[in-house]
């Protein structure tokens, strides 16, 4: 067992690369990551934490901050993109320096963005042609910025993984970064510097039965159930897998999306390891500094004012777990590939 890895090993002072859990499995410190920096390093008694917490400060930085010069122009235009520097920490922590991340719904591509200028490769895979396009844009940018790196985006279904992706990659991914598609009521920006208020950036392509963006909670729940079944024939053993997501409301009623995703990951075969929580509010002189989009703040007033008296949300769920390790990985029944 190399030094770092003995259980007990004294986690050592900021700058350290590895830290370890009493299980010998290493987590990763990024000095540079604005998640890691914002996390103690010490408990108030002056212990050493673990390499992490499992609340992520995911919102230090505003999300403008957070993707200038990232992205190639027009990206703003896909509605539920994920906060690169919450890309970033999932990336750092649960993957290996050259190793290779896959996103099996990748939008506008910020978790290649991320993988990518972290120094892994990247796979995405994603259902509408436009987002694709955007995505290989965004992932070739990065690639430029990083000096390298090898990534490949397949414009396809995800329900039918692991299916148009290269055969090499099966039991070669190191991490599945990913999040769902949801409703309407979670997407898109209104502003009013273009005229009247108008609200924009939140469409999707037209109802298509195979994408997971027109469906309710159990349409969404079987899709991502038959995505995470095909990707455990990508995942290596013992290779993770991170979603974030929100709890999702529609017409008034919160239905538990998080909950849904946990029990299809679980019936696929994968093993939780642990359900985190993305800040998306920033930490301020030890007050919360809270970051929505002015169409949040409309949805949570009207809902208020209809008498659901719901708070505006300030975190994501997310979702780890992990693929059994050596002779165990194998799927379970009914989640075979196509
Ligand atoms: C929440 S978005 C991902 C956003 C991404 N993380 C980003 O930062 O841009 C989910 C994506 O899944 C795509 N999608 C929906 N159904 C799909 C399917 N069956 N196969 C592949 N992609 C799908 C949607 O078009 C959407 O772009």
């Amino acid at each position: 067992m190399p030094e770092h890895a003995k259980p007990g090993h004294s986690l050592g002072p900021v700058g350290w690369g590895y830290s370890t859990l009493v299980s010998g499995l290493p987590l990763r410190r990024d000095e540079g990551c604005p998640v890691c920096r914002a996390m103690p390093l010490r408990d108030p008694h002056g212990a050493h934490t673990p390499a992490g917490l499992s609340v992520w400060p995911a919102g230090q930085r505003s999300p403008a901050t957070q993707r200038r010069g990232l992205f190639v122009p027009g990206s703003g235009t896909h509605p539920a993109r994920m906060l690169p520097d919450l890309a970033r920490h999932a990336i750092h922590t649960f993957s290996p320096h050259r190793g290779i991340v896959l996103d099996p719904l990748v939008g506008s591509g910020t978790t290649l963005v991320a993988a990518l200028l972290a120094g892994r490769d990247a796979v995405g895979v994603e259902y509408e042609p436009h987002w694709a396009d955007l995505a290989r844009a965004n992932a070739a940018h990065a690639a430029r910025q990083a000096g390298g790196g090898t990534w490949l985006v397949q414009r396809g279904d995800a329900t039918r993984l692991p299916a148009r992706l290269p055969r090499l990659l099966r039991g070669r991914v190191d991490l599945i970064l990913t999040s769902p598609p949801y409703g309407r009521t979670m997407h898109g920006r209104v502003e009013h510097r273009r005229g009247p208020l108008t609200r924009f950036a939140n469409r999707y392509g037209p109802p298509d039965p195979a994408s997971l963006a027109h469906r309710g909670l159990a349409g969404i729940a079987a899709g991502m159930r038959s995505v995470l079944a095909g990707s455990m024939m990508l995942l290596r053993p013992g290779g993770f897998v991170v979603i974030t997501v929100r709890p999702w409301r529609r017409d008034g009623v919160l239905h538990d999306l998080p909950g849904a995703l946990a029990q299809v990951a679980i019936e696929v075969g994968l093993q939780p390891v642990q359900q985190c929580v993305a800040l998306l509010a920033a930490i301020r002189d030890g007050h919360l500094l809270a970051r929505h989009s002015f169409h949040q703040l409309t949805v949570t007033r009207a809902s208020r004012a209809a008498g659901t008296p719901v708070l505006l949300p300030q975190h994501e769920d997310v979702l780890v777990l992990r693929a059994p390790t050596g002779r165990d990985h194998s799927p379970a029944p009914g989640a075979g590939a196509r």
